[in-house]
């Protein structure tokens, strides 16, 4: 699990008007493997990075299904990622939910790209459950 507050981030780019945040050393992030980021100590902030292929994907690291934060824990095959809880599985690409015997929601998904050895991501927008605007 990695820890980041999004405030201090100062290492930022610009690219097609979109705003990216650096998020790792680029040589921290192995193939075949997922990674736990949490932002600003936020349960509910949290995504998951993948290499596969050499190629990075960014979903959330919440699972819709009951709200665990296990998706990066998931079990990766060809370019799919499946929960480890009850195994409702993903597109790496999009996070997009393939099989809606399952249910019907879908992983957010973030741009991240590559950048002379650092990995930045999209400033990310996170989902905030319903529930939490009335504590
Ligand atoms: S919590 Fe992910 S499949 Fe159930």
């Amino acid at each position: 699990m990695i820890k980041l507050y999004l405030e201090n981030i100062k290492d930022r780019l610009t690219k097609n008007d979109k705003e990216y945040i650096f998020l790792c050393n680029a040589k921290n992030i192995y193939d075949g493997k997922g990674y736990q980021f949490i932002f600003d100590d936020d349960m509910d902030k949290q995504l998951a990075v993948f290499r596969r292929d050499g190629n990075l994907y960014c979903l959330s690291n919440i699972c819709p299904h009951r709200h665990q934060d296990k998706i990066y824990d998931g079990i990766i095959q060809d370019l799919k990622v499946s929960c480890p809880e009850h195994g409702w599985t993903y597109e790496l690409e999009t996070g997009k939910n393939i099989n809606h015997l399952q249910g019907l929601r879908s992983l957010k998904k973030y741009e991240i790209i590559e950048k002379e050895g650092k990995i930045y991501i999209e400033f990310p927008e996170f989902e905030i459950p319903k529930w939490r605007e009335n504590l």
